[in-house]
């Protein structure tokens, strides 16, 4: 049985100031997925199709309109300790130090805290000697590293990430990638990792996932059989090469359907509103995992 088994889950926002009472159109429709314990899922996709939403539902935020989530073999109501988020922006309070803002999570769910185990996280994130330095004194690849240490300490089943490295640039990005593939050999969880980066997802991922748009849906499923320990030096792998061409494909197929335009067979750009062989529609796991 996987870790995560999401069932057909839709979500539509209800409306809200001038649109109060107006039936909001889905979020979410008919989304299918499953995550297995230590496996690494990367999320791609359009800007607002749904990729924090459903992340947002995995935590527990939100609760869907309609569909199942089972997560390690319970229905899944709320948050937990067991699935832990960590955002584009490190959100680290500034008056607490690097030691107290990673035992924060634990203060909060009234957890014991063992001051040996958060410093050994500390140092697993490459902070040691940043203990007592607030915030505000790190680099933001510290700081988000910091933040990764919060998230880690919680002892977590899974990692709900949203565009972690988003907000760095090019070559911090790079390190951290480096540091997260070798961090996740040693500890193995399971991970929903959402980008924009095509390439960031396939270095990273076990199996990439791809979401159509209004509503956001599973458009496809890519399995990443690329040995590990990965490094970026493989980006000139045939394979890394081909996974990184359907990849766009498919998100440029994605993004002509949100226009209403459907590339036809020649990749033209046939305005076939639905009709085209490019089209992409919402597919079950199974489905898309044979295609
Ligand atoms: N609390 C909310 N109330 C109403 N609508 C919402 C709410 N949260 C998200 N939405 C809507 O859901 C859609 C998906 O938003 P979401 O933030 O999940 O997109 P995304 O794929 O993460 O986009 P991006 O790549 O830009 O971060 C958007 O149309 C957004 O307006
Ligand atoms: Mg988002």
């Amino acid at each position: 049985m996987a870790l995560l088994e999401i069932e057909r889950v839709s979500l539509g926002f209800a409306g809200t100031g001038r649109r109060a009472g107006q039936a909001s159109s889905l979020t979410l429709q008919d989304v299918s997925l499953e995550v297995d314990e230590g496996e690494f899922v990367t999320v791609l996709g359009p800007s607002g199709c749904g990729k924090t939403t459903l992340l947002r539902v995995v935590a527990g935020f939100v609760e869907p309109t309609d569909g199942e989530i089972v997560f390690n073999g319970a229905p899944l109501t709320k948050p937990g300790s067991d699935r832990v988020v960590v955002f584009q922006q490190p959100w680290l309070y500034p008056w607490l130090s690097v030691r107290d803002n990673v035992a924060f999570g634990l203060k909060l769910h009234r957890r014991k805290i063992d001051w040996q185990t958060v410093d050994a996280m500390i140092d697993t994130v490459g902070l040691s000697g940043f203990e007592a330095y607030p915030p505000y004194e790190l680099s933001g690849g510290m700081q988000q590293r910091a933040a990764l240490a919060r998230a880690l300490v919680m002892s977590p089943k899974m990692l709900l990430m949203d565009e972690p490295f988003g907000a760095l640039d090019a070559q911090t990005r790079r390190t951290l990638q480096q540091f997260l593939l070798q961090l996740w050999e040693r500890v193995r969880l399971a991970v929903m990792f959402v980008t924009h980066d095509v390439e960031e997802a396939i270095l990273l991922g076990d199996r990439m996932v791809i979401m159509g748009t209004r509503p956001g849906c599973i458009a496809l499923e890519l399995p990443i059989n690329l040995p590990r320990p990965r490094d970026e030096r493989m980006i000139l792998d045939p394979h890394f090469l081909d996974l990184r061409r359907q990849a766009l494909d498919c998100l440029r197929d994605v993004a002509l359907k949100a226009t209403g335009i459907v590339a036809g067979p020649s990749g033209d750009g046939d305005a076939l509103d639905g009709a085209g062989s490019a089209e992409v529609q919402p597919r079950s796991p199974s489905a898309s995992a044979a295609s």
